[in-house]
Parts: C-alpha cells; structure tokens; sequence
C-alpha cells in the first residue's frame, strides 16, 4: 500500500470493489481516489489564516509552505487563481463546504488589489495589478523578481467570474453583480490595457510574450463580455478579445507552438507552457477547430506531442519508455532551476489534456484527423489515416482509438503516480535520474493540478465560457488598447484608496560588483522599506540585467509618490551572508508632482567595496 494507515481503510474498500477493472486500471483507479482527496485537503492547508500548514499566514493561498530552499512562503496571484478556480469547480460539483474559501478569496483579491507595490499602483492605470506576488500577511513584496506577469489578473477574473455565473444560474445576482464584478472589472481592464506589452512568462524568467498569458488573456475577454451581457455591466476592455485572439495564432511556427516570442533566449521553444494553456481554456462545447487551441485542436495535438517528444530523451527516468506511453514532463528541456527536472504539475496536466480532448470529440461524435494532428494519432493507434471519424459502436475505429488516447492519458498519471511518495505528499518537481521529490513541499499547484486532472478524468467539466461565441480576429492584427477604468472594489472589502498619485522613478548606479553579490535600495519611504535592517524583505531590489564590462549597472524602474522628498541610499547583499554594506552618505530625492513625467536619476556608488566570502 502507498498509502498511510487512515486511507488504507478507503483503498481496501475501493480495491475490492473494483474487480470489473483489470489490475493497472484498479491500481490506477484507487490511487487516484485517494490522492484527489489528499490533494484537495493538501490545498486546504495551504490556506491562510487557519491552513494547518501555513501557521502566520493572512487570508491568502500560500505557494508552499516551504520558507527556505525555496522559500515559497508568499501568495502568488497564478498559482491563487488556478487554485481557486479549481475549489469554485469542485464548489460547482457540489462540495457546498468550500464556498467560504470563494468568499475569503473574493475578500482578500479585492484588498491587494490596492496594495502599491514594485509594479506599480491600483490607481490611477492599473499597473500594480501586475506584480506576480505578495508576502503572506499580503503586504508588497520588493525583492528582485521578473515582474510584471500578465496572466495573473486574467486567470483571477476567470476563476470570479465562474463563481459569478454560478451566482447568476443561482439566484444571487445582486451580489455578482455588487460585489465580485469591480473586482474582475479592474482585472479585465489591465487585460484590455496591456495585453499587448511584454513581461514576464508564468515561469517568471523569461521576458516576452507568452502563449500561455495570451491564451487566457483572451479567455478572459470573452467570458468577461458574455458576464457583464448577463449582469447589465459595462466590460471596460473586452473589446480587445478579437485583436487578442488575432495574436495567439502567431505562437504557431507551422510545427508546433512556440511558447515564448519576442525575446532572444535560445530555446526550441517547446514548453510545458503551451499544455497548460489549453486545459485552463478547456470548453466542453468547443469546436476543435475553433481558433483558442483546444485539447482537441489539431495544432494542440501536434504540439502536445512535440513537447512531450521532448522530454523523452530529457531525463533519465524516462529511458526506454515507449512511444505510445506517457513519461514525465518538465517546463522545458533547457531548464536549469534545480537541475531541470519533471515538475508533477505538468506531468498530470499532460494527463488532463488528453482527457479533455476525448471529452470534446465525444461531445462533437467527430474526430477530423488532418496532416497536422496525423503523428500524434499515429504513436497510439498505428492504422489511423488522415479522415474523418463518426462515432460509432465500441469496435468502431472512433472508440478504439478514443480508448487509445484514455489510455495513453491514464500512462501519465501513472507516471505521476510511480513518484508519488507513500504519503501522497505532492512537491513542485521529481528527480530526472532518480525520481525523488524536489524543490517546494506540498505545493498548492501541484496538489490543485491533480484535483483538477481527476475531474476530467471522471466527466466532470466547467460550463462553458462561450468560446462558440467568440468575435472572429480581424484579417489584420494591430498592436490596440482600450485604457482601463480602475477602481477600489470597496463592496467586497477593499480599502477606499484614493489617488496616489504616483510617478515613474528610473534608478541607475553604476557599482562595480563580484558574482554573488546584489545591490539595493534602502530608504524613508514604505517603498524603500523606511531604513529597515532586514533588508532582504523590505529594501528594493536592482538588476544587473544592463551589467557589462564598459558599465558596471545596476538598475530599478519603479514608482514613489509624486512631489515627496526622499531619503535613500544603496546597500550591497555580500554573497555570504556577511552583515550589509551601505553607502556613506545619504542621498535626497524630491519626485516630481502629480502628472509629472518619468524621471531617471543618475548615481555612482560611494562607498566602501565588498569581498567576496569565498562560501
Ligand atoms: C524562481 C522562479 O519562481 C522560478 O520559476 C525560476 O525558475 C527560478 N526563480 C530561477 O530563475
Ligand atoms: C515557480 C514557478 O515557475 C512559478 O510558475 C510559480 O508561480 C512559483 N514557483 C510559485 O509556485
């Protein structure tokens, strides 16, 4: 047995009922009994204040209750909002227990929506909303980090605005409409507004467009136009869907799905990045040929398989693993974060994929094999040819290669499964050569990733987000906005936060620095962390991202408070945890007054050098 004494009971009970199935299939079948229940709980107490496994936590999502290597210990606005829209889903499946999370949640965004932070501020244009993510207690975060994250406010309003058409189909209008709408309004706004600008993929390295962002970018646009139709709200934003979907098709290289674009990392561009996306837009109703990239689109097909390809010469674990079988899957094969290994996230994600696709040709009684989607069918059924297949009886040549493609899905989870420790503990990453648990403990996405996995697998969908109706690109893509309206969502708790105003602040210094060692900002303000010695938490961070041989910068874009006068000073972090170097002198600033431009200030380091500590 995997699993501790409290679920063996359950197991046993399951196993001995389960004698129809053949013994992988029973295997499978209670593991996944079992570990969707802890991973629900797992979820659970990752939950602020009361989760047993985040004790000092606020009323936010933890990412992990790990607090050093890696420390996690933060609210993330994705993996929140791909956890919550999981809890509404199972909350919609009938576990009525769980709404108080969607109240708390509802709560909680509609307060750090107004929490200023590196990215930026609520009002007056939206730009805080795309800080990636926040300390436990919900205050701003000021360390280094690839920010702003574009997906996060889409995936939120997503995961409101199916709770809201619940509330809707539900009798509760009125409190969809009063209190969850001005939080998702704000959030479709910043999409509206910034889709068509750069930042940073939900992977947090890598500056560009992301598929995965633009895929729910554009969800998001077209649930938010059919929500407010229903509410009688006006959607500031939405308009853009079209111009949005004009630009995902661009991710397409003819082959597969080139997750990142518009930026020179040197990647195949293959990516864990381009399964995710399908599954969090999965509509039941879809058309596979609908322009979203569906499970069952025939470019997502292709794609699926170029991935996965990818990944089987990757890690050693998957050795000799056969093509028609799944294997572990990563982020990306170039990833170096811990030595690049299977996350359990992707792997079941994987899993979901497929079982969303078969869910959608089933609906639609057809499946269209073309050129594209050909090589993926191939690998599971060997006699395909490109045609179109009607459903038909259980021998028809639809049910056998639907039960292929069931059973390729179900090989993922055994994957999964085969590094799932006795506990059922679910970590963010799994050893490529030895397949023992890595990185963050307990991660809250990888626990929702499985929760969400095993209702695909049992027939439990979403409704529809309306993807039938979505407006058609335009022939032509242009690079449009539409300024969004933003507001503090004070009916759902927000404090009332007026305009502060705020101007963009450039900092420059050139610091001559060893590898290891980072610089800061330190200073009177709560943007600076107001002379705080622990540094690390409340300073704000630079980048050595201009840092050359002719110029030894260090450089911070972010916002103060316009006409104030400041004082600040930069700090060296030594790389050994050696106390903190400052400048000797502090310097004054006075931001420019409500309206003004942004303003670049110029500095040199003075002070005394670091060395490094030779740890
Ligand atoms: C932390 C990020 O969360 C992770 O995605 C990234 O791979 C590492 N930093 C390394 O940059
Ligand atoms: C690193 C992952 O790359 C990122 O996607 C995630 O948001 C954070 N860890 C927190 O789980």
């Amino acid at each position: 047995m995997r699993f501790s004494s409290s679920v063996a009971g359950v197991l046993s009970l399951l196993c001995s009922q389960a004698v129809a199935f053949s013994l992988r299939g029973r295997d499978l079948e209670s593991f996944i009994a079992a570990e969707r229940a802890i991973a629900l709980q797992g979820v659970l107490n990752n939950i602020g204040p009361d989760g047993s496994q985040v004790a000092g936590a606020g009323n936010y999502i933890i990412a992990s209750p790990s607090k050093e290597d890696p420390d996690y210990f933060f609210t993330w606005t994705r993996d929140a909002a791909l956890t919550m829209q999981m809890i509404v889903d199972e909350f919609i499946f009938g576990n009525t227990a769980l709404e108080k999370y969607i109240d708390e949640y509802i709560k909680a965004q509609a307060i750090l929506q107004t929490v200023s932070n590196p990215s930026g501020s609520l009002l007056p244009s939206g730009l805080g909303l795309g800080e990636p993510k926040y300390l436990a207690n919900g205050q701003r975060f000021n360390g280094a980090w690839g920010r702003p994250q574009r997906d996060g406010p889409a995936l939120r309003a997503i995961a409101l605005m199916t709770y809201s058409d619940w509330l809707l189909r539900n009798g509760q209008s009125a409190k969809a409409r009063n209190i969850v709408w001005p939080v998702i309004s704000n959030d479709l706004s910043y999409v509206g507004q910034y889709w068509n600008q750069t930042g940073f993929d939900l992977w947090e390295e890598v500056q560009g467009s992301s598929f995965f962002t633009v895929q729910n970018q554009h969800r998001s646009l077209v649930q938010g136009t059919k929500l407010a139709r229903d509410l009688r709200v006006t959607c500031t934003g939405c308009d853009q869907a079209p111009q949005v979907l004009c630009f995902l098709q661009s991710f397409w290289n003819g082959k597969y799905i080139v997750s990142n674009t518009n930026t020179n990392i040197a990647r195949t561009g293959l990516d864990g990045n381009s399964i995710l996306g399908p599954i969090s837009v999965f509509d039941i109703d879809a058309y596979c040929d609908s322009l979203t990239f569906q499970p069952c689109n025939s470019k997502s097909l292709a794609n699926f398989k170029a991935v996965v390809d990818s990944f089987r010469t990757a890690y050693s674990i998957n050795a000799g693993i056969p093509k028609n079988q799944g294997v572990a899957v990563g982020r990306y094969t170039e990833d170096v974060y811990y030595n690049g290994n299977p996350w359990y996230l992707i792997t079941t994600a994987a899993a979901e994929f497929l079982y969303d696709a078969v869910a959608q040709w089933r609906a639609r009684h057809v499946l269209y094999v073309d050129e594209t989607s050909l090589a993926f069918f191939k690998d599971l059924y060997p006699d395909v040819v490109v045609r179109q297949y009607n459903s038909g009886n259980y021998n028809s040549p639809f049910e056998q290669i639907m039960r292929a493609v069931l059973a390729y899905a179900d090989s993922f989870v055994a994957v999964a499964e085969k590094y799932t420790p006795a506990s059922g503990a679910l970590a963010e990453q799994f050893n490529r050569d030895t397949g023992v648990p890595l990185s963050a403990r307990d991660l809250t996405w990888s626990y929702a990733a499985f929760v969400t996995m095993a209702e695909r697998r049992a027939g439990q969908y979403p409704r529809s987000w309306n993807t039938r109706q979505a407006a058609a690109p335009p022939a032509t893509c242009s690079a449009s906005s539409t300024p969004g309206v933003y507001a503090p969502a004070t009916a759902a708790g927000a404090p009332n936060v007026t305009i502060a105003c705020q101007i963009n602040v450039i900092f420059n210094v050139n610091a001559s620095t060893y590898f290891g060692e980072n610089v800061y900002i330190v200073g009177n303000t709560t943007e600076l962390g107001e002379w705080n010695a622990d540094v690390l938490n409340t300073a704000l961070a630079l980048s050595a991202g201009g840092y050359s041989a002719e110029r030894p910068l260090w450089s911070v874009n972010t916002f103060l408070p316009a006409g104030e006068s400041i004082s600040y000073k930069y700090a060296r972090q030594e790389n050994c945890g050696q106390p903190y170097l400052y400048e000797t002198q502090n310097r004054t600033l006075t931001i420019p007054p409500c309206g003004g431009a942004a303003i670049t200030v110029e500095d040199a380091w003075t002070g005394p050098v670091g060395t490094s500590g030779g740890c």
